[in-house]
């Protein structure tokens, strides 16, 4: 790669560093074939209950969410045991990052960009998930919104990004596998980059990407 496009290169964590399914997917022995589903439910929960308490202004850090929502989704699927809850939550903590994700990280370092997370995760939850994989070396700044004690996609998250590297939103490229993350980041006005790991179809038609790529191999 030749001198990168952009200043700074941004990553939203989860789903698009990390694979949240993989805290699941370690513990499918215990889940059986509800492991899918639960993941699913999981997922879904905790990002509701990040939109419902950032627009209720009752904000609660993603932890406490990502604990909630797994309780919710256990009991809408017949209960875990405490053991199995304990395991779920420590493999969330260190959840598998994606193969693309150094290699990608790595390449546009070398081009001279900045890289970061720009995160809904706390800073513990972040610290872990970067220590376990060994990205650290990789980042200039794992960002956790909760610097500006509410969620993506309220502007202030993203503001995060300019403060910490003193530039304006035209400098950033922004990537995130998460559709409604990318409506957020192009409407605060960084070049969105859409990685549709799940060759999901299109939505926010009105706030679309600059590009759409199937994996981080493909960024620039
Ligand atoms: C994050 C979640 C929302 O990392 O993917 O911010």
């Amino acid at each position: 790669m030749s001198k990168a496009a952009f200043a700074v290169y941004v990553f939203d964590a989860y789903g698009t560093l990390f694979d949240v399914h993989s805290a699941t997917a370690r513990e499918r022995g215990r889940l059986g074939e509800r492991a899918d589903r639960l993941s699913e439910l999981w997922r879904l929960k905790q990002l509701e209950y990040s939109w419902v308490r950032s627009l209720a202004g009752r904000h609660r850090d993603f932890w406490r969410l990502t604990e909630d929502a797994l309780d919710f989704a256990a009991a809408r699927l017949g209960g875990i045991d405490p053991a199995t809850r304990t395991a779920l939550l420590d493999a969330y903590r260190t959840l598998d990052a994606y193969a693309d994700a150094a290699p990608a990280l790595a390449r546009l370092k070398a081009a001279g960009a900045a890289t970061a997370i720009l995160s809904n995760g706390s800073p513990a939850m972040l610290e872990a998930a970067v220590s376990s994989s060994r990205l650290g070396d990789l980042l200039d700044a794992a960002l956790s919104i909760e610097q500006a004690g509410v969620f993506k996609t309220d502007p202030r998250a993203y503001a995060l990004v300019g403060a910490r590297f003193g530039v304006g939103p035209r400098e950033v490229s922004f990537q995130s596998s998460n559709r409604w993350d990318i409506a957020g980041a192009a409407a605060f006005g960084f070049r969105p980059v859409w990685i549709n790991r799940a060759g999901q179809p299109d939505e926010y038609a009105d706030l679309p990407p600059a590009r759409v790529v199937a994996s981080l191999a493909d960024v620039d």
